[in-house]
């Protein structure tokens, strides 16, 4: 959750380390720390708070060509300055940033103790910096590799030595981490935004690995010593998509991406002769394809919502069984892996703990098991099988919104490959493709009625509770309407069936609790209608997203937002644009931190 930052070249390494803990901030932003280099001192400086907060703290005269920085989701040790990365050896000549949590710290911590050790905070990473100092004897890359011999747990690390200023040694075990590959410069990073205003050479880590640079150089290896050789990779994205391009916040700017990201998903995949869809990177033959018999999603938070859609459609479209279950269960329950199911680990970040450790479960098991992820290079698609790349480009509000529709997009034209083999006509392939092609500007006609989600957010921010209730194929989106409003502006909001109200949650409504009903005019209409009405006879609030033009919904309903009319499939697209900006709105109204919200992190590395 944490991020890391090193550098080692002839720029300032303040200005260097402090934009790229900017970058990297998402990734917790508790509270955050530098450390500089000059060959005669090692100068550490952290704050509990935001970067902003560490700018404040380091002197304009700072000096340093190498250093490491920090930005911390706190695992172990509250929210203090102490606690905060790097952590430095009792004579301060060792400086360490730590992504990861160390499992066996306090068997490792008593035996430091033991020997003389004293530890100052309450982290489990300080244990890595004492063990560094036991095994220095002048030989940074071996101490680091001895010290993690010894160590369960994850970690990404960032270390270096006081006396030497141009040498920086890194590893991982389960956090990521990227080397940045620059003219008489070198990065490291645990993810290309913080590299990316730099260089665009990058090399990717595996775990267990371990790379030493200096400003011109650096050399690979492993946890046991043996070289290995890596393949330098170039970056695609571009500076300006990790700007807020003139939005107040990244989350409204990724929102209106919408009608962009979702075709960059589907572009250069659709075969318009066979009407179907061609997914080259999924690595199976055909023959592989009319093997599967079921198929199975792992995934976490909005990745289990878009799973839960795309499972819905998958069994009505291709006919195949398809199931979403949370990664973090998945992997603790002992899962059969059956052989003719295909697994899909699906994941915006492609880092997310839970679902690493769900897709490693099923290969372990023999089982077959593809990536659906935005980050490019990140481990998931890295150790999966095959697997899409959604292209939405980087989100980086913590709030994830535009990944949404992309995971969902993408998993559709596996659908409609998977339909095309099996049960689907020419007639209706190209009835789903024309469906698809036309989704960008539906989009953008929902995204257009902003202004009128604004004032409705408006009104309703002020009450403590929701219910978002949704049925079919919309079920998924009202769960996840309730996940983004809760999260962006911490209202408590629960996502039901709409079915499913009579059987306990329509105790809750009164007079502070509104209901948002999804209602798309498919084969559920009536009964999601019915359900409004029960909210209604019991005197409780209902605004209702409908498809334009529904009078039906607006003779009931208190407010309506209107979405365009779609192919059924498609609503959860049209009908979570209003559901993100609603969100958005409310935490505005409230007053909340929208890209950042409190205790939460972007890229979740920690069980
Ligand atoms: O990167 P991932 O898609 O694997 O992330 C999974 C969840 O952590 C993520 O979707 C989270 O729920 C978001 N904050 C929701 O907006």
């Amino acid at each position: 959750m944490c991020g890391i930052v090193g550098y080692c070249g002839y720029r300032s390494a303040a200005e260097v380390l402090l934009s790229g803990l900017k970058r990297l901030e998402y990734r917790g932003y508790d509270s955050a720390g530098i450390g500089l280099g000059d060959g005669k001192s090692l100068d550490v400086y952290k704050t509990k708070g935001k970067i902003k907060d560490l700018r404040e703290h380091v002197p304009q005269e700072a000096s340093g060509i190498i250093g490491i920085g920090h930005t911390r989701w706190a695992t172990h040790g509250g929210v203090t300055d102490i606690n905060a990365h790097p952590h430095m050896d009792t004579d301060k000549k060792i400086a360490v940033v730590h992504n990861g949590i160390i499992e066996n710290y306090m068997p490792l911590k008593e035996m430091l103790i033991g020997e003389g050790y004293k530890f100052i905070s309450e982290t489990d990473s300080e244990v890595l910096i004492h063990l560094i100092s036991k095994f220095y004897t002048g030989d940074l890359e071996k101490a680091v590799k001895e010290a993690l011999m010894l160590v369960k747990g994850t970690y990404g690390i960032i270390a270096f030595h006081k006396d030497n200023p141009d040498q920086l040694v890194g590893a991982r075990n389960g956090s990521p981490l990227v080397l940045g590959i620059g003219e008489d410069e070198m990065f490291l990073a645990s993810d290309v935004s913080a590299l990316v205003a730099y260089t665009k050479r990058v090399v990717y880590f595996e775990d267990h690995e371990v790379v030493t640079i200096s400003k011109t150089d650096y050399s690979t290896s492993n946890i046991d010593n043996e070289a290995i050789n890596k393949e330098v990779e170039n970056i695609s994205w571009e500076l300006e998509e990790m700007e807020k391009g003139g939005y107040d916040f990244f989350m409204l700017k990724e929102i209106h991406e919408q009608s962009q990201s979702v075709p960059r998903a589907y572009q250069g995949r659709i075969d318009e002769e066979m009407a179907t869809a061609k997914l080259g990177g999924l690595n199976m033959t055909s023959r592989e394809l009319l093997d599967v018999e079921r198929v199975k999603i792992v995934a976490a938070g909005t990745s289990y919502h878009a799973g839960l859609v795309a499972a819905l459609q998958m069994e009505s479209m291709a006919r195949i069984p398809c199931s979403v279950e949370l990664a973090s269960e998945f992997r603790y329950r002992n899962p059969v892996v059956e052989k003719n199911t295909l697994y899909f680990a699906l994941s915006q970040s492609g880092e997310t703990i839970d679902t690493l450790y769900a897709m490693r479960e099923i290969q372990r098991k023999g089982g077959r098991c593809l990536g659906v992820c935005n980050v490019v290079g990140s481990t998931i698609p890295r150790e999966s099988d095959g697997g899409v790349y959604l292209h939405s480009g980087p989100e980086i509000a913590v709030a994830s919104t535009k990944a949404f529709t992309s995971q969902i997009t993408a998993l559709y034209l596996f659908t409609l490959n998977m339909a095309r083999m099996r049960d689907l006509s020419t007639e209706g392939g190209l009835r789903f493709i024309k469906a698809l092609k036309e989704l960008p500007i539906q989009l953008e006609k929902a995204l257009g009625d902003s202004e009128h989600i604004q004032a409705l957010a408006k009104k309703y921010a002020k009450y403590p509770h929701f219910l978002f209730l949704g049925r079919g194929i919309n079920y998924p989106v009202a769960l996840e309407g309730a996940l983004k409003l809760k999260e962006v502006s911490y209202i408590h909001a629960e996502g039901y069936s709409a079915a499913e109200i009579k059987h306990g949650p329509i105790a809750l409504i009164n007079e502070e609790t509104p209901s948002l009903f999804l209602v798309a005019d498919d084969h559920l209409k009536e009964k999601v209608i019915s359900n409004m009405k029960e909210i209604k006879a019991r005197d409780g609030m209902v605004i209702a997203v409908a498809v334009e033009g529904d009078k039906e919904v607006a003779g009931i309903a208190d407010d309506v937002i209107y979405v365009p009319r779609v192919d059924p499939a498609f609503n959860p697209f049209v009908m979570s644009i209003p559901l993100q900006l609603f969100s958005y709105y409310c935490a505005i109204e409230l007053g909340r931190d929208v890209d950042q919200p409190r205790n939460l992190a972007k890229s979740v590395t920690v069980e």
